[in-house]
């Protein structure tokens, strides 16, 4: 027989019920915590990624530093492919070509490999047009078609009737009459030789699927439905590094990226590839308008990755870059710059949030930035915009001397490993709320390996290929460190966003991808942050326990859908933590729902394998309105009684029901900055 006190202290020690009550007042957060998305175009968010377009190197863009070329394009019929740099070009933006010459026979031409292939979906109209400069009369033929099969998807016949000295455009549509099985598919452009004579040139071919929303020049659709799943507030563009330029003389000079895309010449990314900029301002501002999400404008600080600052002379035309791109969003038709973008057929896009470049403390740009740089559009942007919240690109929390020394915000980012992202719950703590802080970087990017104290680049360890599940809940405890401290924090966004499985920079990422829609993959990340962020508090509210780990929690409520909530986290636990809740105000009886997330401790979600488990429960307070449930070793759950459920309880459903709970914060109005109005507007 086995001594029962044993067996329980056996049990005890492996794991340890928690029991309290979350408190109706005394929080000392209630600002709403906002969850948002941070872009960044790593290969491949732009072309052929979010932004729809599928053919690649479709205006022969280039510079010096990404040389202009005709790659992607191969012969068809024995012509021959070259690059054109064309007295009479395009346009002054595009001022290079494909010239298509020689070959024979019935079917010549050339075709595009696309970003690793093109999507075939019988249910998608596809839209695509083309320029052309040559002697041709006859018949050019489109056709998507299998790269290893006979197979013709979808094909398009246009009838050309072009000259040697003028660029005619040309539009097409077509749909394919079946699925193709995978993205192994090129787009083809065909004619018979006979129709011209000489040369032809091509420039801004294109194709693009059904976009979200039926924007022209728009973004993919599943990729807008990923990100519209995480129910974004914020979005942080056009990037991190983005936002930069590699060397002088080249920035994202965003009056680049506006109007046709014909005006649009490109920019060499910082990312090991040409930009096109067919991804220009306007169509990240209906990105953020299509998604619900506040834009959060990062402008260029006078900072080059390749180490070199601007002196605070030379940084003046830059400074009035960004003034005018703010006057170009926000400013009526009376103003040059918003007249532009009345011209341009759009309204003025509200900007409340801007940053001031990206991780200024690298790159040698630390002292810079605090001596000069950081001031200077703080200074000018203030003073147009006094309720504009600006945030400086980089805050050390641990670091009282560093930035914001303003009325600013500062960005904090962390890549770490597990171990030291699961022990940041009380990271936000000691902080202060006097100037909030965007968490506009963070994920785990390693596993834990022996010895180690930190990720990669201090210790040599492999980086993770996708988000992996302990890591996940790690991030879990960051966030709801960071969400019980909401008051000091406008947000967090998970970085990067996305990675094209034929191609990328950098590992790991929310969303992978690749041109066949079927293999698109939500990580174990995006699943963690999606339960978080689709239940939002407003109102943090103390609980009689301290949460220490293995079961982490915030609590709260929300003015919105009178909801108790409570998030919580486990993490290396050596077994389920059984918890028994009170919330006060919630009587007998009521019903909470309880949804967890649940995956292999090591496990990565692949192509058509989620291992992310979800369990939802309904789970009913006993006659003293204790609610007992049990969570999982590495499990992260949320915990909602939502108005209508909570019993004999209080009802707060309204702001103005609201019974017992203090601390709203009046966000009305107001044209002076004032730090409890941060949270307006965006969750
Ligand atoms: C066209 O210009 C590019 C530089 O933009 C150059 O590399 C290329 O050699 C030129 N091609 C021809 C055919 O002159
Ligand atoms: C067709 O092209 C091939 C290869 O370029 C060439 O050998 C042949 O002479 C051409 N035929 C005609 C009729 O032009
Ligand atoms: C098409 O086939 C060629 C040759 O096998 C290969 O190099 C290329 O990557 C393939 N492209 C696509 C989109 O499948
Ligand atoms: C082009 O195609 C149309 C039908 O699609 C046909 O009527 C016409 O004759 C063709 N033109 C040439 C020059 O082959
Ligand atoms: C086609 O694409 C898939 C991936 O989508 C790849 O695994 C497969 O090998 C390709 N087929 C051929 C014949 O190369
Ligand atoms: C950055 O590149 C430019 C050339 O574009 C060069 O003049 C400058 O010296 C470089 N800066 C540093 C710090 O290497
Ligand atoms: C940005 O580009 C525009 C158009 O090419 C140019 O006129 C302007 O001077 C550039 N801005 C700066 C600050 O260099
Ligand atoms: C910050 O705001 C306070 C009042 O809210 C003001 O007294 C102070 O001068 C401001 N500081 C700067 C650097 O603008
Ligand atoms: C916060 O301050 C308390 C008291 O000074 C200290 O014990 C704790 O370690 C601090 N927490 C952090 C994360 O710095
Ligand atoms: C206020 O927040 C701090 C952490 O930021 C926490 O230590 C403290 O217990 C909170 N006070 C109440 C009453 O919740
Ligand atoms: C990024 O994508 C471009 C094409 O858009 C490709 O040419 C380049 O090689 C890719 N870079 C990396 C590092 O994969
Ligand atoms: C779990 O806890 C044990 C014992 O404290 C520790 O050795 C181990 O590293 C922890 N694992 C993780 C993933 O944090």
């Amino acid at each position: 027989m086995f001594p029962k006190a044993l067996l329980f202290a056996g049990f005890a020690a492996a794991v340890q019920a928690v029991s309290f009550t979350v408190k109706s007042s005394g929080g000392n957060a209630t600002s709403p915590y906002a969850y948002g998305l941070m872009f960044e175009d790593i290969n491949n968010s732009g072309d052929g990624g979010v932004y729809a377009e599928l053919i690649q190197n479709r205006a022969f863009q280039g510079n010096p530093i990404f040389p202009k070329s005709t790659v992607y394009w191969h012969p068809i019929g024995s012509t021959t492919l070259a690059l054109s740099n064309d007295s009479t070009p395009l346009s002054s933006a595009l001022t290079s070509s494909l010239e298509v010459s020689g070959g024979n026979g019935s079917s010549v031409g050339m075709y595009n490999d696309g970003f690793w292939g093109f999507p075939a979906v019988a249910s998608w109209e596809y839209k695509g047009s083309f320029w052309v400069k040559g002697n041709f009369n006859g018949n050019l033929s489109v056709t998507l078609q299998g790269n290893y099969s006979n197979s013709v998807y979808a094909e398009a016949s246009v009838n050309v009737a072009s000259k040697a000295d003028a660029w005619t455009q040309y539009k097409y549509t077509f749909q394919p009459t079946h699925d193709a099985p995978n993205a192994n598919n090129t787009l083809h452009f065909t004619w018979d030789a006979a129709c011209a004579s000489g040369p032809l040139n091509f420039n801004l071919l294109s194709l693009f699927p059904p976009t979200y929303k039926n924007r022209e020049n728009g973004n993919r659709v599943d990729l807008m439905e990923a990100m519209d799943g995480l129910k974004p507030s914020f979005f942080r563009a056009p990037g991190g590094n983005n936002v930069e330029g590699l060397q002088p003389p080249y920035w994202w000079n965003w009056t680049n990226t506006l109007g046709p895309l014909e005006d649009r010449a490109g920019f060499p990314g910082t990312w090991g590839y040409e930009n096109t900029d067919g991804l220009g301002l306007i169509e990240y501002m209906l990105w953020a308008q299509d998604l619900g999400m506040e834009p959060l404008l990062a402008v260029w600080s006078g900072l080059w990755l390749n180490g070199t600052s601007l002196t605070l002379e030379e940084l003046q035309p830059y400074i009035q870059s960004a003034l005018d791109e703010l006057e170009f969003l926000m400013g009526d038709a009376s103003t040059p710059w918003g007249a532009k973008r009345e011209a341009l057929g759009y309204g003025p896009f509200p900007i409340k949030f801007v940053e001031v470049g990206n991780e200024d403390s690298l790159s040698k740009g630390g002292p810079t930035y605090r001596a000069y740089r950081f001031k200077a559009f703080y200074d000018a942007i203030s003073a147009a915009y006094p309720d504009i919240t600006i945030i400086a690109s980089f805050y050390d929390v641990d670091d009282t001397t560093g930035t914001p020394t303003y009325n600013a915000s500062g960005d904090f980012h962390e890549y770490a490993i597990p171990q030291q992202m699961s022990s940041q719950f009380g990271y936000f703590d000691n902080y202060t709320s006097e100037h909030p802080i965007l968490i506009g970087e963070y994920a785990v990017i390693e596993y834990d390996t022996f010895n180690k104290s930190g990720p990669e680049w201090y210790s040599g360890a492999p980086r993770a290929l996708y988000p992996f599940w302990y890591g996940s809940v790690a991030e879990a405890i960051f966030l709801l460190g960071a969400e019980r401290n909401s008051d000091k924090i406008i947000g967090s966004s998970y970085a990067p966003s996305f990675q094209n499985y034929n191609r990328w920079e950098w590992i790991p990422d929310l969303i992978q991808y690749d041109a066949y829609p079927g293999n698109t993959v939500l990580s174990t990340s995006y699943y963690m942050i999606q339960l978080l962020s689709n239940t939002r508090i407003t109102e943090n509210l103390p609980t009689t326990e301290a949460t220490l780990g293995p079961a982490y929690w915030v609590a709260g409520r929300s003015d919105v859908t009178g909801s108790h909530i409570l998030k919580a986290a486990v993490y290396n636990s050596t077994g389920s933590v059984p918890f028994d809740v009170n919330f006060e105000g919630v009587g007998a009886y009521a019903n909470g729902k309880l949804t967890y997330l649940t995956a292999p401790m090591n496990a990565s979600s692949t192509i058509g394998n989620n291992v992310v488990k979800t369990t939802t429960e309904n789970v009913r307070a006993d006659g003293q309105g204790k609610f007992c449930f049990s969570l999982p070793e590495y499990s992260v759950a949320v915990f909602e009684v939502t108005a209508e459920n909570c019993g004999q309880g209080y009802h707060y459903g309204s702001k103005n029901s609201r019974r017992g709970w203090k601390g709203w914060k009046n966000w009305s109005k107001g044209s002076k900055p004032n730090w409890n109005q941060w949270g307006q507007g965006y969750w």
